[in-house]
C-alpha cells in the first residue's frame, strides 16, 4: 500500500480548492509588511543580551524564519478595527516570542529532528541551552507586554502562557492513552495551541478600547482559527511532506501522541486493531512496518478526512465571528487566512 497516495487523497479530498500563489498567509504579511518590520525590528532589538549565547540561539531560531501566522493576527486585527495607536506593534512582537519560547521548549519534549527545515536548536546547543533561552525569550516576552502598557491585554496574554503551559503538561499525561476521548483531544489543542491565537486576535480590541462584544468575536476568530491549524497539523503530521513543513511527519506516531486520526481510529477500530494501537502507541514497541499499518487503519477509518472536515467546520466558525465587523481589507486577509490555514493541507 503506498502511504503517500493514501494521505494525499485523504488530504486532497479535504480541500476545496488548492491555494492559489501567492498564499493567504503570504499576502497577509504583505499587506501587513509595514507594521510586520517594526515587530520584526522589536524581535531582533529584544533578543539582544550581553551573555552572547543568547541572541545566537534565539537568532538561530528566529531567521530560519515561521510563518509569523500569530503577530500577523494581532496586526490584521488591529487595522481591520481602525486602532490608532502603536502598542499592537509591542504586543504583536510578545506573540511571536511567547510562540518562539514554547517552539524552543517543545523540541526539547518532542524530540523533534528538523524545525523550520533546520535541526532544532537543541540538537545543535543541548537541551539546557534551549529551555534557558525559551525562558529568556518568554521574561522578554513580558517586559515587552508591560511596555505595551495595557493591563487587560497583558492579562490576557499571561493568562495564554499559562494556559498553553497547562495544555503541554496535560498533553505529556496523556502520552500513550488510547482511551482518550475527542473531548479531552480538543482540551489538550485548545490550550497549547488556539489559546496563544485567541489571545493574538482579542488583544488588537482591548488595546483598542473597543466593547466587550468585539473582544469576545475576536477571541472567537482566534480561537476557532488555532483549532483549524493544530487540526491540520496534526493530520499532516501523517501525510504531509516534510520538506514543505520545514519539520519531519510521523512525529506524533513515533512519540506515542494521540491526536484526533488515531482517536478517530481507535473508536471505529476492532478489537484487534486496538490491540496493534496499544501496542505501538502506549507500550512504545514499534517495528519498520508499523507505520504504514498505522496509515493503512487511518484510511481505512477515514480518519484524515474526518480530522480534516473537523478544521473546517472550526474554520467556518472563525470566519462567522467576522461577520460583525465592517468589510475592509484586513478582514478580507483574516477570512482568506482562515481559508489557508484548512487548504494548507491540500
Ligand atoms: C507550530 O506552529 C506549532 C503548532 C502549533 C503546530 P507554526 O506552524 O505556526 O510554526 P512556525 O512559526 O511557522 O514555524
Ligand atoms: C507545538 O506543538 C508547541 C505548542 C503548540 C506549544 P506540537 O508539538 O504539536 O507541534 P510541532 O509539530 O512540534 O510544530
Ligand atoms: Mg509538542
Ligand atoms: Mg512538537
Amino acid at each position: 500500500m503506498d502511504i503517500s497516495a493514501i494521505a494525499n487523497r485523504a488530504l486532497k479530498s479535504a480541500g476545496e480548492a488548492v491555494a492559489s500563489e501567492p498564499s493567504a498567509a503570504e499576502k497577509l504579511a504583505h499587506l501587513a509588511s509595514e507594521d510586520m518590520k517594526a515587530v520584526n525590528a522589536l524581535i531582533l532589538e529584544r533578543m539582544g543580551s550581553p551573555v552572547p549565547l543568547i541572541p545566537k540561539l534565539a537568532k538561530y531560531l528566529v531567521e530560519a524564519g515561521g510563518k509569523r501566522v500569530r503577530p500577523l493576527v494581532t496586526i490584521a486585527a488591529a487595522r481591520m478595527i481602525n486602532y490608532s495607536g502603536d502598542a499592537h506593534l509591542k504586543l504583536a512582537a510578545a506573540v511571536e516570542f511567547i510562540h518562539t519560547a514554547t517552539l524552543l521548549h517543545d523540541d526539547v519534549v518532542d524530540e523533534s529532528d528538523l524545525r523550520r527545515g533546520r535541526k532544532p536548536a537543541n540538537l545543535v546547543w543541548g537541551n539546557a541551552p534551549s529551555v534557558l533561552v525559551g525562558d529568556f525569550l518568554f521574561a522578554r516576552a513580558f517586559m515587552l507586554m508591560v511596555d505595551a502598557g495595557s493591563m487587560p491585554a497583558l492579562h490576557s496574554l499571561s493568562r495564554a502562557s499559562s494556559i498553553i503551559a497547562e495544555g503541554e503538561v496535560r498533553q505529556l499525561a496523556a502520552k500513550g492513552d488510547i482511551d482518550a476521548s475527542i473531548g479531552s483531544y480538543m482540551e489538550i489543542i485548545e490550550a497549547k495551541t488556539a489559546a496563544l491565537f485567541a489571545s493574538a486576535a482579542e488583544i488588537s480590541a482591548i488595546v483598542a478600547d473597543r466593547p466587550q462584544d468585539e473582544v469576545t468575536a475576536l477571541d472567537t476568530y482566534g480561537r476557532e482559527l488555532g483549532l483549524a491549524f493544530q487540526l491540520v497539523d496534526d493530520a499532516l503530521d501523517y501525510g504531509g511532506l516534510a520538506q514543505a513543513l520545514g519539520k519531519n511527519t510521523g512525529d506524533d506516531f513515533r512519540e506515542g501522541k494521540i491526536t484526533l486520526p488515531v482517536v478517530i481510529a481507535l473508536r471505529n477500530g476492532s478489537e484487534s486493531e486496538k490491540r496493534f494501537w496499544s501496542r505501538v502507541m502506549s507500550d512504545g514497541e514499534q517495528e519498520d512496518a508499523d507505520f504504514d499499518t498505522a496509515m493503512e487503519l487511518l484510511d481505512r477509518h477515514d480518519a484524515l478526512k474526518a480530522t480534516l472536515d473537523m478544521a473546517a467546520e472550526k474554520s467556518r466558525i472563525a470566519k462567522r465571528a467576522l461577520e460583525q465587523f465592517p468589510d475592509n481589507e484586513w478582514k478580507t486577509a483574516l477570512i482568506d487566512l482562515a481559508d489557508f490555514v484548512v487548504r494548507r493541507a491540500s
